[in-house]
């Protein structure tokens, strides 16, 4: 089926609005936003694809690479730095729309080289103006702050600008209708996506080939996956990056993959399969545990409710099924303030999700999933929260519990008798090889609960088992 993906930019009122608002709440001295450059793979014309610092997409939106802008809160002015690509460039990469012509549809109208960014930088320097930038992943990033500003490589991160950052993750976090749009067109390509995974997903197929497949239809959108597809037979890797196993009757898959709308944004779909189309009776209760959990978790986010009492709900619930089966023991709810669910559980019930699959990670997790107040807990499992915070309307966040059997933690939890009181190692022998269990969606936070995003993937035992068997 050909999805008609809306590949337009927002407006350019909706850009302006972004910065107007950017300004405001920043309030003096020069923002300095450095757009990405092309990544090569082995030399410097065979690159890897092009993906734009996310923070530049949001506040310009322009999504090619080499630029770098500039807004001056104290004189009220905005630049984008750029060159147009040379007549002999164009042999290669054919007619290319003038840099000018792009700011204009994002309503910036002053554009120049690049070389006249570092006189304004070395300028600003001299005047002690404060230059206030974010956090760079990129390490070319990196290099360009040293050159524009001086500041050594080792030492950018003491330089960074906390205010931007706040201001920067208080306006991403919540998502405007226009930009659910974008995310809803992802999840209908990560729909076809998985829908083709549970339908190939027989025994003798490798999981390169299922993989492949499933990346193909991103493709075929005319957009890429949002990050490495994570698809396993061993699905009690987290995020396992392997696809070397052949697909044998009796396996469970895990299928944690997405794709990004036309404009970035991010969808990340969890789905475990039964690999002969049929769960068998060990599988079939791990999974009914796991997707209880999830209901759990999906009916208790609402506005105000912090995410680590979301993460608290899925975990006593995750006990509570595994109580069932014999693995654990005791009142859940002691079990999971001792920790004991982060045997099966290390990871967090969710994250956020935007223009980046963990949204705005790279400003730091603390700033967009904790407060003040709410602080990691440092803690084997607590510690890999990525959002504890309470959510609020607008808020994008992905809730996932799951349940995994790993043999090298399993050793050595029972080697240090840790949470004993709680977890029958006894019987935890016969479960060391079953693996791992994870559903996935995509909610947003409404103003008196929350919706999950996109078009429903196949989730109840009888609509996954009905689709792997088809
Ligand atoms: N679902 C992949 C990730 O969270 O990174």
């Amino acid at each position: 089926m050909r999805l008609e993906l809306k590949a337009e930019m927002f407006s350019e009122d909706t850009y302006i609005k972004r910065r107007n608002r950017l300004k405001a709440q920043v309030g003096s001295g020069l923002i300095l936003l450095p757009g990405n450059d092309e990544s090569p793979m082995n030399f410097a014309a065979n690159t890897y694809p092009f993906r734009q610092d996310s923070t530049f997409l949001y506040f310009l939106g322009l999504d090619v690479p080499g630029l770098a802008a500039i807004i001056d809160l104290d004189e009220g002015t905005e630049c984008v730095f750029g060159e147009d690509p040379s007549f002999e460039e164009i042999v290669w990469t054919g007619p290319q729309v003038l840099l000018r012509d792009r700011c204009e549809q994002v309503g910036v109208t002053c554009t120049a080289p690049r070389t006249k960014l570092e006189q304004i930088l070395t300028e600003a320097a001299r005047q002690r103006r404060t230059v206030h930038f974010l956090p760079q992943d990129r390490p070319e990033n990196v290099l360009k702050i040293w050159r524009w500003l001086g500041v050594a490589p080792d030492t950018v991160g003491r330089h960074i600008s906390e205010p931007l950052i706040r201001a920067v993750v208080q306006q991403r976090s919540v998502k405007s209708p226009e930009e659910i749009e974008q995310i809803e067109a992802a999840l209908a390509v990560s729909y076809e996506m998985h829908t083709a995974a549970m339908r190939m997903a027989r025994p003798g197929a490798a999981e390169r080939e299922v993989v492949a497949a499933v990346e193909a239809i991103a493709t075929s959108h005319g957009v890429r996956t949002a990050f490495p597809t994570v698809l396993s037979t061993h699905g009690e890797t987290l995020h396992n990056p392997c696809h070397d196993n052949v697909l044998r009757a009796g396996d469970i898959v895990v299928n944690d993959s997405g794709a990004e709308s036309p404009l970035h944004y991010a969808s990340d779909i969890t789905r475990t399969i039964p690999v002969a189309g049929r769960f068998s009776q060990r599988q079939r209760d791990v999974y009914a545990i796991v997707q209880a959990a999830q209901e759990q978790g999906i009916a208790a986010a609402k506005p105000g409710v912090e995410w680590r009492q979301v993460h608290r709900l899925a975990a006593v619930a995750l006990l509570e099924g595994l109580k069932g089966l014999g693995i654990v023991k005791g009142e859940p709810q002691e079990a999971a303030a001792a920790g004991a669910h982060t045997l099966f559980f290390p990871c967090g019930v969710g994250h956020m999700m935007g223009l980046d699959v963990h949204d705005m990670r790279s400003l730091g997790e603390d700033y967009v999933g904790y407060t003040d107040t709410i602080t990691r807990n440092p803690e084997f499992g607590w510690r890999s929260l990525r959002l504890a915070k309470p959510v609020e309307p607008g808020f994008v966040v992905t809730v996932e519990p799951g349940i995994y059997f790993m043999p090298h933690l399993i050793d050595r939890w029972r080697a240090e008798s840790k949470c004993d009181q709680f977890i029958d190692y006894g019987r935890l022998e016969a479960w060391r090889d079953f693996r791992g269990v994870r559903i996935e969606d995509d909610i947003v936070i409404t103003e008196h609960g929350c919706r999950i995003l996109g078009p429903r993937v196949a989730t109840t035992i009888e609509e996954v088992e009905a689709l792997a068997c088809s």
